[in-house]
């Protein structure tokens, strides 16, 4: 796969690793695929907030010292692809409780595997802001383009869209990549390929099917 400057991989340490290997397996139950789940879509969506600006901001320690630091100064809201991508919306809710959050419907068709749009509601003023576009599986990445598609339409600028993807597809990735080549993509996993259903491998199965125990 060629390096594209706005793909950003998770650190792949040993630990995503022992966290990955738990939720890949056919056999883990719902608390236990909830659990780790949860934990790789925590160092996602830490990792998403990175890909957005900061300014200089220094503090005063408690001995008396200057931290120089930086602060966030973008106006962030997340939109979740329903159904799959609610699965981050509690664990961003613990990072920025604040964070406006909207949705849009998109549903892959089982036999054509093309996406269809039932339906949006973006927070007002989106056009403004930051997105953090959530969508964990980018398989062919056609319900994540028509997902960018939308926030586009609703004056979102490409650049900022963070797409984060718990797995990706290079398929996915180079669909995204050439349609919106400004989008930033965070994703924990890359996989090998897509097989002939449509679904990634070695994947995870249905995300969402295994998340909310639907399966
Ligand atoms: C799955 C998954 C993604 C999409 C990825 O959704 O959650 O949204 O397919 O496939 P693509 O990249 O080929 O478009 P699905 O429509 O099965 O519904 P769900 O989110 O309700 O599980
Ligand atoms: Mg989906």
């Amino acid at each position: 796969m060629p390096a594209q400057h706005n793909l950003h991989l998770l650190p792949q340490t040993r630990q995503l690793r022992a966290l990955h290997t738990v939720v890949r397996d056919r056999h883990a139950a719902l608390d236990t695929f909830v659990l780790h789940s949860r934990r790789i879509i925590r160092l996602l969506l830490e990792a998403g907030l990175d890909q957005l600006p900061f300014t200089e901001h220094h503090v005063t320690t408690p001995v008396g010292a200057t931290y120089r630091g930086l602060r966030p100064t973008a106006d962030v809201c997340a939109v979740a692809v329903v159904r799959a991508g609610e699965s981050m919306e509690a664990e961003l809710r613990d990072i920025h409780p604040g964070i406006r959050i909207g949705k849009i419907l998109i549903q892959r068709d089982k036999q054509t595997k093309l996406p269809h749009l039932y339906y949006s509601h973006l927070p007002p003023g989106i056009a403004g802001s930051h997105v953090l576009l959530l969508e964990p599986m980018l398989a062919t990445g056609g319900s994540a383009n028509a997902a960018i598609d939308v926030l586009l339409k609703a004056g979102v600028r490409e650049e900022h869209i963070v797409l984060i993807d718990f797995i990706a597809a290079p398929e996915g990735i180079r669909a995204v990549t050439e349609a919106h080549p400004h989008v930033k993509i965070v994703v924990s996993s890359i996989e090998e390929r897509l097989n002939d259903d449509a679904f990634m491998i070695p994947g995870i199965g249905d995300f969402g099917d295994r998340y909310f125990g639907t399966t």
